[in-house]
């Protein structure tokens, strides 16, 4: 694989400036956010005052701590544009949550928050390893979800030629990829392994491809996903994560030259993490959820939003910004069984391990009795012949490593379901409630 570290002069000076100069600059910003924030949404200046706190009380970074969480049924509560602060004139883009329960969320952006999250994706793409003149196949899926237009803008600051191609027809994405050489590619990485099977359908030799960077997210991945990815394709494969909440992709990404976790963009995303059930601030580097404050948005600023994803903050590496570890699970997508806390992030690195499956994977959940019980659903790998002692080997190994009985089903190829987006990995039969 190629050497794609940037050279340090290609970045903004605020990747690597040091880390006083970062929290003087987030402390400002942080201080005009929840002024913003308290003057121009009636939610936050309600739920400031409930809390008795005022922006004014917010002397030091750690103050934030004191105030409170914004959370996803604030949002609902406020369907559809009570959670902007300008007019809705002045709003240029919408998005929103496809909302499988009851309403969607929207999300809205004036010209110049477009404008920085155009800057953080195309900062992104930079530490990925892309760079002006390449091509960049979007494979996210364009509309309402903010992966497509978002990974598109971010390409075109950088200066990139752009195919928005989106998600689907996945014969045509192997055809075009090869056709206008693409050299990066955006897209889950779920979709990903659908490429790939569909190169080796159509008898071409991934390694062959033009591609010299993947950008995955928008769902959890392992490691061991991206050294399969990245074997099959001989190509670097990084993490971007942003929810759109908070902007879209491109609040945090890893960088190409270290792979080790991701660099949050902390000039306009402030994290913390806590204790999900105390709400409590946690001792720096342990384990929690991932909550953000905005620091610059206009349109829709938001404070302490609580994600439900799960990770750690670490020191900065290859910039000075912190990084957060690779996303475990979301807390919603915790399966509880017998007292053992899984996530699907395990079971997929225990399937990497076995050679002989593919690395499709379902859970299913069932509850018998007063029992609850996994099923995990794979495919063998093409070439792989014995069934049973793969499926076996899984059990085991999701046994031993995990520290849960799981039954394993072998599926014929295709039997697991394909996403073209963001993967489902739970079907959740047990009784609600
Ligand atoms: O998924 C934004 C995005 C698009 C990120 C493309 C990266 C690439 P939402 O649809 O609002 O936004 O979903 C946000 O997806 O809270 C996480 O649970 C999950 N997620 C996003 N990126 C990652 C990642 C987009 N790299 C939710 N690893 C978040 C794990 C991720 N989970």
């Amino acid at each position: 694989m190629k050497d794609l570290a940037p050279k340090k002069s290609d970045l903004d000076p605020i990747e690597i400036a040091s880390r006083d100069e970062i929290s003087a600059l987030q402390l400002e910003r942080m201080k005009w956010s929840l002024n913003h924030a308290y003057d121009n949404v009636p939610f936050y200046k309600k739920s400031f005052d409930d809390a008795g706190m005022h922006p004014d009380d917010l002397k030091s970074l750690s103050d934030l701590a004191k105030f409170p969480f914004t959370m996803k049924q604030d949002l609902r509560d406020n369907y559809p544009f009570g959670m902007f602060a300008v007019p809705r004139t002045q709003i240029q883009r919408l998005h929103a949550s496809s909302g499988t329960t009851g309403q969607p969320t929207v999300v809205g952006y004036t010209a110049r928050d477009i404008d920085t999250w155009a800057t953080v994706v195309a900062r992104s793409l930079r530490a990925s390893g892309t760079r002006a003149g390449d091509v960049v196949h979007v494979a996210y899926g364009y509309g309402l979800f903010t992966g497509g237009l978002g990974a598109h803008y971010g390409a075109e600051k950088l200066g990139c030629t752009v195919v928005p191609i989106s998600g689907g027809m996945t014969a045509r994405q192997v055809q075009l990829i090869e056709d206008f050489g693409a050299s990066t590619i955006m897209v889950t990485p779920s979709y990903m392994l659908s490429i790939l099977d569909e190169y080796t359908r159509q008898g071409r030799d991934p390694r062959n491809s033009p591609l010299n960077v993947g950008i995955f997210g928008a769902e959890p991945w392992t490691n061991a996903m991206r050294s399969e990815i990245e074997q099959a394709f001989d190509m670097n494969a990084v993490d971007i994560y942003g929810l759109s909440e908070v902007m879209g992709p491109g609040v945090a990404n890893e960088c190409v030259e270290t792979k080790d976790g991701l660099h949050i963009w902390e000039d306009h995303f402030y994290p913390e993490i806590i204790n999900p059930e105390t709400g409590e601030v946690v001792e720096e580097g342990e384990m929690g959820e991932l909550v953000f404050t905005s620091l610059t948005k206009e349109a829709f600023p938001i404070i302490r939003y609580r994600t439900r994803d799960l990770t750690r903050l670490l020191p900065g590496t290859a910039r000075s910004m912190r990084r957060m570890e690779k996303i475990a699970g979301r807390t919603d997508d915790m399966i509880i069984l017998r007292g053992v806390n899984v996530f699907p992030t395990q079971i997929e690195e225990q399937l990497m391990a076995v050679p002989a499956l593919a690395p499709h994977f379902q859970i299913e959940l069932d509850r018998k009795g007063r029992m609850d019980q996994m099923t995990v659903h794979v495919e063998l790998a093409s070439g792989a012949s014995d069934a049973d002692q793969a499926a076996e080997q899984l059990a085991r190994k999701i046994k031993s490593n995990v520290g849960v009985s799981a039954k394993v089903i072998l599926v014929n190829t295709g039997g697991v379901a394909r996403s073209q987006g963001k993967a489902v990995r739970i079907i959740d039969n047990r009784p609600k409630g």
